[in-house]
C-alpha cells in the first residue's frame, strides 16, 4: 500500500507524487502539488541547483560541453534575451522584473524571476538535489491503477534508490542531449566545429568567417551576436524563411541549398 495516512486523519490517504526535473516545468508542477493537501511530494534532480536550462553558472565558458553531473553544465548563452512579451513569459504570482523597460528581459532577469518563485513558494523543501532519475518502470495491478517504480541515483553517495510512486510528472526538458548532423564533407573541415548549446558568447569569433547551419532561434540569435564581430557570417537553411532583410542585415549571407 502506497498511499500513505494523512495527518491527523487515518482515513484519508495521499498520493504519493515524483517530479522529475526542476526546471520551468517542474518548479511549476512542484507549486501545484506542493499546495494540495492529498499529495505527498518529491522532486527530484540531477544538476546541484533548480532552474535548468536557465542558469549560466561560474566558469561554464571554460567547459562548454560539461555533461549534466557537472557544475558548469550550462545551455545557454550570455547575451541571451527571453524570446516573448514579459507578461506572457511569467509566472502569474510574481512580476518580472528587468533592468530596462524591454518587453523582452535579459536571460538574468528571467533566472532572477525563477529563483523569486522558488524563494516565495517554499519549493526547495520539496527538492533533492544531485539525484538522477535513471530509469522507471510501470507496477501494472489487476486490482487497481497502474503505479511507477523509479531507480534513482544520488550521485553524493553515488548509491542507487528504488521508491514507488502512485503518479510520475516527467518535467526533464529536451536540452541535454545534442544532435549534430553527420554532414558530408564535415569530417575533413579543418577549423573548429561546435552545436549552438555550446556557444557562449562572441569574442573567439573576432574577425573569423562563421558559417551558421540552421535557421531557427539559436542559428538567428548567434547570427546576431557575430555580426559586429566575425569577419563573415554566412547562414545556411534547409528552408527559405527571409527572417533578416537585406537592408538592413547586408553582412548576413543567407543561403536556402541543401547542406
Ligand atoms: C538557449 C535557450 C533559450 C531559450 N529561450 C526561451 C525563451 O526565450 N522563451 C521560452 O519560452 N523558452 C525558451 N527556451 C526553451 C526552454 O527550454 C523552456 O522555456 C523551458 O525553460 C523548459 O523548461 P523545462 O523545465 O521543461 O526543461 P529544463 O529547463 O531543461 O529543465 C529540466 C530539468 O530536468 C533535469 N533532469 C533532466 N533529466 C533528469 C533526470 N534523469 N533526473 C533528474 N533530473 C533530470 C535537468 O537537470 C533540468 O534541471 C530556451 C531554451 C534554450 C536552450
Ligand atoms: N532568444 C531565445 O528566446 C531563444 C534562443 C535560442 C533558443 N531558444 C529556444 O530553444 C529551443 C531550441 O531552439 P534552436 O533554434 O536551438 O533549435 P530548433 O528550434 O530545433 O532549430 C534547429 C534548426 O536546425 C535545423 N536543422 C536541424 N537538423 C538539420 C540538418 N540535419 N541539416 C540542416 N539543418 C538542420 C532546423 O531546420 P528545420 O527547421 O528545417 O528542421 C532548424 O532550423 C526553442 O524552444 C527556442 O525557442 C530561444
Amino acid at each position: 500500500m502506497l498511499e500513505e495516512p494523512m495527518e491527523g486523519n487515518s482515513s484519508v490517504t495521499r498520493k504519493r507524487v515524483a517530479i522529475m526535473g526542476a526546471g520551468v516545468t517542474g518548479l511549476y508542477a512542484l507549486r501545484h502539488f506542493g499546495d494540495d493537501s492529498k499529495s505527498k511530494l518529491v522532486a527530484y534532480e540531477v544538476q546541484n541547483r533548480l532552474r535548468g536550462v536557465w542558469n549560466y553558472p561560474p566558469g561554464c565558458e571554460d567547459f562548454p560541453d560539461a555533461p549534466i553531473t557537472s557544475e558548469h553544465y550550462c545551455r545557454m548563452y550570455r547575451g541571451m534575451r527571453v524570446n516573448a512579451p514579459r507578461d506572457l513569459n511569467r509566472f502569474p504570482e510574481l512580476p518580472l522584473h528587468d533592468s530596462s523597460d524591454d518587453s523582452y528581459v535579459s536571460r538574468e532577469s528571467f533566472q532572477s524571476h525563477l529563483h523569486e518563485y522558488g524563494q516565495k513558494c517554499d519549493l526547495n523543501r520539496f527538492v533533492k538535489l544531485r539525484h538522477r532519475v535513471n530509469f522507471l518502470e510501470p507496477l501494472n495491478s489487476e486490482a487497481g491503477p497502474c503505479r511507477w517504480r523509479l531507480f534513482i541515483e544520488d550521485l553524493t553517495s553515488q548509491s542507487v534508490a528504488e521508491e514507488v510512486f502512485d503518479i510520475v510528472l516527467v518535467c526533464n526538458g529536451r536540452h541535454e542531449k545534442l544532435h549534430l548532423p553527420n554532414l558530408p564533407g564535415l569530417n575533413s573541415f579543418r577549423g573548429p566545429v561546435i552545436h549552438s548549446a555550446h556557444y557562449r558568447s562572441s569574442e573567439a569569433y573576432a574577425d573569423k568567417s562563421v558559417l551558421i547551419v540552421g535557421g531557427a532561434t539559436s542559428a538567428n540569435d548567434i547570427a546576431l551576436e557575430l555580426l559586429p564581430v566575425a569577419k563573415k557570417v554566412t547562414m545556411c537553411r534547409r528552408r527559405q524563411l527571409n527572417i533578416f532583410p537585406k537592408e538592413q542585415f547586408p553582412n548576413i549571407i543567407e543561403s536556402s541549398t541543401d547542406v
